[in-house]
C-alpha cells in the first residue's frame, strides 16, 4: 500500500510535514525569480523517481529542455538518464504555438498518463494563466483539470507561481491559493546584511505544521534547516587530533578550519561574539573542539569561564572529548573565584578577588608555567562578561588589550567570548581581534558568520558521527 504522504525530496521539510506532502494534492510553490523554485521542483521529481520509484513530468513554459537538463546536472540530477529509462518527461511548452488552455492542458495530461506519473510540476502557473480570459474561468478550469489529474491519475502537482516582488500578501490572493492544498513560499531574506534563504509554509491541508519557517541553501541541491536540535553521541570516542596547517592552529573542526582558510593563525586574538538566545551548548560547538585539539596534543589550555559556565562545565566538556583526568589536571587550568566549600582540584585556579593587576599577574604566572612545562603554546579562553563583572569595563578592556598584544607576541592563541549586551566592548574587541566570528539565532536556527574575515552565513548543526560533538557548518548560497 502506498504511504499516506509523499516525500518532498527535502529531508527537513519531510520531517516538519510529518512525512511529506499529502498524496494527490496540489501544492503552490511561490516566490520571486531566483528563489529556488525550479531547483526545489527538480529535486522533488528527481528524488521522487530515484528514491521512491515514482515517475514524474516537468511541464515548463520557462526553460528549454536542454537548459533545464544542463542546469540540473550541476546538482547531480541526471534527468537525461531518467528520461531514457522512461521514468521522466520534460514537456517544453514554450514552443507550443497554440497557447489556448485546452491544448496545453491536454498536452500535460497526455504526458502524465503515458508514463503513469505520480508527480507533476507546472512551471509556471503564471505563464499558464495567461491563457485565461478571466479569473473565474481560470479557477474553474484549474479546479476541473487538477481534480482530474488527482482522481484519475493520483498525481501530486507542484504549481510554481512566479512573483514579481518579495511580498507574500500576493500569494494568498490568487486563484491558485484558494484551490491549493498547500502553499510554500520561498524568499530571500537577510541576517546581519548577509543573504539568507527562507522557506515559509503558509498552508498545508490536513497537516499540523508547528514549525513554519525553515532556512535553506542551494548548495548541492535544495537543503533545508529546521530549528536547531542538539544530538546525542551514540558511541563516545576520544577526540582525534586535527593537524595544524602552515602557520595556523586547527580549530579542531574541519568545517570551521575550511571557513577560516586553515584555522586560527598563530598569534591570533580571536573574538567569538554570541547573539541573543544562543545557548551555551550551541556556542560551545565552535569553541570546545579547539580546546580538545590543544589538549590531545599535550598543549595547555587556560580558561576564565563565561557566566553560566564554570570548572564543572569545563571538566564535563573535557570528558565528552575523551580527555582523561590526568590530562585535565596537568594541561587545563580554570580560573574561578573561590567560594566556601569548593573542592579544589589541580586544574582549578583560584583567582578574581585581589584587583585586576594582581589577578592578571597570577594568571600570567599560571600561563607561563603551562607553556614552559609543555614547551608548547597555550590556548587562552576568556569569558569577557566574567571580567567585566569582576573588574568593570575599563579595567577589563585595558587588560584584554594587553592580553591581545601578548598573544600576538608569543604566537599562541587567545579566544575571547562575548555575550550579548556589551555593544561598546564588542566594537573595541572586534577592532583588536584578528578573527571575529558571530553566532546568531533566527526562528530557532543558529547561524555562524565571520566579520573578520568576512564570510556569508553558515547554518550550524551538530555532527556526531565521529563519536564526539562537532559543528556542522553549511554555507547559505
Ligand atoms: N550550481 C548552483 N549551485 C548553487 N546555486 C545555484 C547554482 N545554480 C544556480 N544557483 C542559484 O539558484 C538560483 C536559481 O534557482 P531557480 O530554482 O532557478 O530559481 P527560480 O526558479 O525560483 O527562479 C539562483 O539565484 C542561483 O543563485
Ligand atoms: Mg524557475
Amino acid at each position: 500500500m502506498a504511504k499516506k504522504s509523499l516525500s518532498t525530496g527535502v529531508k527537513a521539510l519531510d520531517i516538519v510535514l510529518g512525512g511529506g506532502f499529502p498524496r494527490k494534492s496540489l501544492i503552490v510553490l511561490a516566490g520571486s525569480p531566483g528563489t529556488g523554485k525550479t531547483i526545489f521542483s527538480a529535486q522533488f521529481l528527481y528524488r521522487g523517481c530515484v528514491v521512491h520509484g515514482e515517475k514524474g513530468v516537468y511541464a515548463s513554459f520557462a526553460e528549454s529542455k536542454n537548459a533545464f537538463y544542463e542546469n540540473m546536472a550541476e546538482f547531480g540530477f541526471d534527468f537525461e538518464k531518467l528520461e531514457a529509462a522512461g521514468k521522466f518527461r520534460f514537456l517544453e511548452l514554450s514552443t507550443v504555438k497554440e497557447k489556448a488552455l485546452p491544448t496545453v492542458i491536454e498536452l500535460i495530461l497526455k504526458e502524465v498518463t503515458e508514463i503513469g506519473a505520480k508527480r507533476l510540476v507546472i512551471d509556471s502557473f503564471s505563464a499558464l494563466a495567461q491563457a485565461f480570459t478571466d479569473r473565474h474561468e481560470g479557477r474553474v478550469v484549474l479546479h476541473s483539470v487538477i481534480s482530474k489529474i488527482f482522481r484519475v491519475y493520483e498525481c501530486t502537482t507542484l504549481l510554481i507561481v512566479e512573483q514579481q516582488c518579495e511580498s507574500k500578501k500576493e500569494v494568498n490572493l490568487g486563484i491558485e491559493g484558494f484551490v491549493a492544498d498547500g502553499i510554500i513560499y520561498l524568499k530571500r531574506g537577510s541576517l546581519a546584511h548577509r543573504p539568507l534563504r527562507e522557506l515559509e509554509l503558509l498552508k498545508m491541508r490536513g497537516t499540523p505544521t508547528p514549525e513554519t519557517h525553515l532556512a535553506f541553501t542551494l548548495k548541492d541541491g535544495f537543503t533545508a534547516f529546521p530549528a536547531f536540535k542538539a544530538k546525542q553521541v551514540k558511541k563516545p570516542q576520544r577526540f582525534m587530533p586535527q593537524p595544524d596547517t602552515n602557520g595556523s592552529y586547527s580549530t579542531g573542526s574541519a568545517d570551521l578550519d575550511k571557513i577560516l582558510g586553515g584555522g586560527y593563525q598563530k598569534g591570533s586574538p580571536v573574538l567569538i561574539e554570541i547573539g541573543e538566545e544562543v545557548s551555551t551548548f550551541q556556542y560551545h560547538l565552535l569553541l570546545v573542539p579547539t580546546a580538545w585539539n590543544f589538549i590531545v596534543q599535550r598543549r595547555g589550555v587556560i580558561v576564565i569561564p563565561s557566566a553560566g559556565a564554570d570548572h564543572n562545565v569545563v571538566s564535563k566538556r573535557a570528558e565528552e572529548g575523551g580527555i582523561t583526568s590526568e590530562e585535565l589536571n596537568s594541561l587545563v587550568r580554570v580560573c574561578i573565584k573561590e567560594y566556601p566549600g569548593i573542592k579544589l582540584e589541580p586544574y582549578i585556579v583560584s583567582l578574581m578577588g585581589n584587583g585586576i593587576s594582581e589577578d592578571y599577574a597570577r594568571y600570567l604566572a599560571v600561563e607561563r608555567e603551562l607553556a614552559e612545562r609543555t614547551s608548547q603554546p597555550t590556548l587562552c579562553i576568556t569569558g569577557a562578561d566574567m571580567l567585566v563583572g569582576a573588574y568593570g569595563i575599563k579595567d577589563t578592556l585595558a587588560t584584554l588589550k594587553l592580553e591581545a598584544t601578548r598573544i600576538r607576541e608569543t604566537g599562541s592563541l587567545g579566544i575571547v567570548l562575548l555575550k550579548p549586551g556589551y555593544h561598546r566592548l564588542a566594537k573595541i574587541l572586534g577592532a583588536i581581534a584578528e578573527v571575529h566570528l558571530k553566532v546568531k539565532q533566527k526562528h530557532g536556527k543558529i547561524f555562524v558568520y565571520g566579520v573578520k574575515p568576512r564570510t556569508n552565513l553558515y547554518a550550524l548543526e551538530v555532527a556526531t558521527a565521529k563519536g564526539y560533538i562537532l559543528p556542522k557548518l553549511t554555507p547559505i548560497i
